[in-house]
């Protein structure tokens, strides 16, 4: 059932997981993975990182070809982050991250990216029609990420070429010719990640990272630390909001009453960002590695299996939310998905995410009031292992 490189699946996981979910919540792929879809055992391991550790995380969920794996060795891949330590070291990490997504800094630029997202959609306003992911959920996410990192404007275009060789070196199985030309792009990332930061010695910033090369000059991290923060950030800074804000797009505009609700009351994008989070999440799991033969919900895992917990299968347990199968905006009551993680690797930057993505639905809603789906439009979904899902583009018209 967990193939996630089958068409199936990549159109429709939730029909795998209702059946996982229901007849056996801890599952054995046919590869030797595990695949956890239970509520109670994804929170049962991830409240024991000693048992269940992020350590491999960012190691890759597929086999290196020889040539490509040298390369790597040679280079910062296999190196601990934040995504990727457990305690006692990932407390430091996290401390650090922290307080740039403090509640005053959050204020201080939801001004300037509710301006940006008016920007983008002036940008395109008057065509009638286009691909919203391409024209606005991916430009406004990585907009805000560069700007707070201090990535310089003309590089981003290169440096998203670079994300996408490092992210597809994580979730994707590549033929081997593939994956040394991902390889030399991981390397390529990290000398200019490298030069960034002495350049900020140079001139320093208000960033993320003048702050980064400070850090290294206190010893709080190493250079090569702030790299392979870095790099986290940034892809985990924009391609997931970018797919949030497109999946919630897609439910809104795939139910017009929907989209209509939102235009009369633009506050409902809270509930909608939140609804999306449950019902069709952009990032839908996290994947453990088992440093003991354990045993859960029933199931023997050895020590050195892969175990995935599937957020994505939590939010429509109908012990998590009554009529799950239905995206709705009138919920009440406090969230209850784990769209954003849980225990001590609940994601950082949500605050950030749930901000961007409301901002972007309400200025949408506002600019485009009688958006539509393209006709006859079918969604596709990017290839993103067992843990990414996003539409490969989102085509719509509206009147200019
Ligand atoms: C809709 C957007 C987002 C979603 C759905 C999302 C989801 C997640 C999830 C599920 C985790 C837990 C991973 C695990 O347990 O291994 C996580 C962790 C993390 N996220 Fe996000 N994220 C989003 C946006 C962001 C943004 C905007 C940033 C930064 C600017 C960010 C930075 C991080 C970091 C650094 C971690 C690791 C935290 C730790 O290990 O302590 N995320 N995210």
């Amino acid at each position: 059932m967990f193939d996630a490189t089958s068409t199936d699946y990549l159109e429709d996981p939730y029909r795998v997981f209702r059946a996982a979910r229901d007849s056996c919540p801890v599952a054995r792929t046919g590869t030797g993975e595990f695949v956890v879809t239970g509520r109670e055992q994804i929170t049962r391991m991830l409240r024991d990182p000693a048992v269940f550790t992020s350590r491999y995380n960012l190691d890759g969920m597929h086999e290196f070809a020889p040539e490509a794996r040298a390369i790597l060795a040679d280079s910062l891949f296999f190196r601990v982050a934040m995504f990727n330590v457990d305690p006692p070291e990932h407390a430091k990490f996290r401390a650090f991250f922290s307080q740039f997504f403090a509640p005053r800094r959050l204020r201080e630029i939801e001004a300037p990216i509710r301006d940006s997202a008016r920007r983008l959609v002036a940008g395109f306003a008057a065509a009638g029609a286009g691909d919203l992911l391409a024209r606005y959920a991916y430009p406004l996410p990585m907009g805000v990420i560069a700007d707070l990192i201090g990535l310089p404007e003309a590089d981003r275009p290169m440096i998203k070429e670079w994300n996408n060789a490092w992210l597809g070196l994580q979730v994707v199985p590549l033929p081997p010719e593939q994956q040394v030309g991902c390889a030399r792009a991981v390397r390529a990332y990290e000398a200019y990640v490298s030069g960034l930061l002495a350049k900020c010695r140079v001139a320093p910033g208000d960033d993320l990272l003048s702050a980064f090369a400070a850090a290294a000059d206190e010893g709080v991290c190493t250079d090569d630390d702030a790299v392979v923060a870095l790099r986290v950030m940034i892809a985990a800074g924009h391609e997931t909001t970018t797919n949030l804000i497109g999946n919630a797009l897609h439910q809104l505009l795939r139910e017009p009453r929907r989209w209509r609700a939102l235009v009369a009351d633009p506050g409902l994008a809270e509930a909608a960002v939140e609804e999306a989070l449950r019902f069709d999440p952009s990032v839908q799991a996290a994947p453990r590695t088992a440093t003991a033969d354990v045993e859960l919900g029933g199931v023997r895992i050895p020590a050195g299996a892969r175990v995935h917990a599937m957020f994505a299968a939590t939010g429509r347990d109908p012990a998590v939310a009554s009529d799950p199968e239905e995206f709705r905006l009138d919920r009440t009551g406090p969230p209850r998905h784990l769209g954003f993680g849980y225990g001590i690797h609940f994601c950082v930057g949500a605050q950030l995410a749930r901000l961007e993505s409301r901002i972007a639905l309400q200025v949408l809603a506002e600019a485009l009031p009688d958006l539509r789906l393209r006709p006859g439009f079918t969604p596709a979904y990017v290839p993103g292992g067992y843990v990414f899902r996003g539409l490969t583009e989102l085509p719509t018209v509206w009147s200019t």
